[in-house]
């Protein structure tokens, strides 16, 4: 049966959730499932901005027929090819015969690449200086590249100022029936997974996401829809999202506060992190603390990417680096951390070098500020290195 929200009078959200997946791309837990979301509007002209992935696509499709009423579907626009948002184009391309895909050059050859159908005469190519009437609305189009494929367009509908903004400004998590950012408490319970989603997904690619606010910067925005979670409409949650984006896309801290990762075969690396945690807090320094080997990449990352201080705490293993930590600081460097104040404590018992092997992974991120005091643990913590920890936990404190 149909489940569709309104949006806007003409304008109806036809996607679907998904709370059974466990991983999302097969990497990113999503504990508290994800949306896929599909709008259509219902001008003189239809049109429906993007599909859904294929695990939902029998509501979707029921709520395309049922939301479209008879009406016939005059254009799918694609906005971008990854298969959370196309997997069922090629079902509603068979369905409705003589819809017209609106999508840019880049767009076309990929769906060609997903699709082995004939297409002759279906497209409908956009580029940034297109404008589709589609009666009383106008869309024009806003090419974003590399956030996060390569033909990822936005679309600017300057009749009712809405940006639909395809997996920008979306977050992990299922709809609880609601649709709109100010129908909950999106700071409470959602920015943790908004800042997971954009980190781990598009994170590495800040440099293009400045680029694409750039040109959003130029629009009246009144609403923005995207592809997962929820439409944002109030100009403080649009403000709000905006001003997130801004920092994490140009690797700026959100708050001063020290994040501490550690690996622990024995517990004595894991111990060290405590007391450090212990002597944080005494100076009143937010701190969060992460096991590697339990908590996944993607939390770490997100909260890397909140906090000014960064920590790591590993043990020497076969002369390198404790291998979820390792993995850790690589993912990490992959993404692109910059700007981070970061201090190392190694562990080993009979040559430890993790410190060293930590801090050439870090050394090929931008504007790293390593602290120089770095903590090693001869095996288990003695008095010297309780003394070291509260002289690295002084000069944190005296940065932070
Ligand atoms: C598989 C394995 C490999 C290790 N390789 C090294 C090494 O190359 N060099 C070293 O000094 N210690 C090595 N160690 C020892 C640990 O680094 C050392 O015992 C450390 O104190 C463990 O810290 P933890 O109590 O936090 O687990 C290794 C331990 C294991 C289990
Ligand atoms: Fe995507
Ligand atoms: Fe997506």
């Amino acid at each position: 049966m149909y489940c569709t929200k309104e949006v806007q009078k003409d304008l109806i959200w036809i996607g679907g959730n998904d709370r059974r997946l466990a991983l999302f791309e097969g990497t990113y837990p999503i504990p508290r499932g994800v949306s896929y979301n599909s709008y259509l509007l219902l001008d003189e002209k239809t049109v429906l901005f993007d599909t859904v992935d294929q695990a939902v696509s029998r509501v979707f499709l029921e709520n395309l027929a049922h939301t479209l009423n008879g009406r016939a579907l005059d254009y799918v626009l694609v906005q971008h090819m990854e298969p959370d948002h196309s997997a069922v184009l090629q079902d509603v391309l068979l369905r409705y015969p003589d819809v017209k895909i609106l999508c840019n050059k880049k767009t076309s050859d990929m769906i060609l690449r997903f699709f082995p159908m004939d297409l002759e005469g279906r497209f409908e190519l956009v580029d940034e200086s297109s404008t589709v009437n589609t009666g009383s609305h106008e869309l024009h189009f806003v090419f974003a590249p590399m956030v996060h494929w390569p033909e990822v367009m936005l679309t600017y509908d300057a009749t009712s100022k809405t940006l639909f903004s395809a997996d920008a400004f979306g977050t992990f998590g299922a709809l609880d029936g609601a649709i709109f950012a100010d129908e909950v408490d999106f700071r409470r319970d959602y920015l943790d997974e908004a800042r997971r989603y954009y980190c781990n997904i598009v994170g590495m690619y800040g440099t293009s996401v400045q680029n694409v606010l750039k040109k959003a910067g130029a629009l009246d925005i009144a609403m923005i829809c995207p592809l997962h979670g929820f439409v944002w409409r109030t100009a403080e949650d649009i403000a709000f999202i905006l001003d997130k984006y801004l920092k994490w896309s140009s690797y700026t801290p959100e708050e001063d506060g020290v994040v501490i990762a550690y690996a622990s075969v024995y517990g004595n690396t894991a111990n060290a992190a405590e007391i450090l945690a212990c002597r944080l807090r005494d100076q009143d320094v937010p701190v969060q603390v992460y096991d590697v080997s339990v908590t996944h990449n993607s939390e770490i990352i997100a909260a890397a990417f909140r906090w000014s201080h960064l920590v790591f705490a590993a043990p020497t293993y076969n002369g390198g680096v404790f291998l979820e930590m390792d993995a850790l600081l690589r993912d990490l460097a992959e993404h692109k951390i910059q700007n981070r104040m970061v201090a190392l404590i190694q562990n080993g018992t009979w040559g430890p070098t993790s410190g060293k092997k930590m801090r050439e992974i870090l050394e090929g991120c931008q504007n790293m500020t390593f602290i120089d005091l770095m903590v090693t643990v001869p095996s288990t913590l003695k008095q010297a290195q309780l003394a070291d920890l509260d002289d690295l936990a002084d000069v944190i404190a005296a940065t932070v």
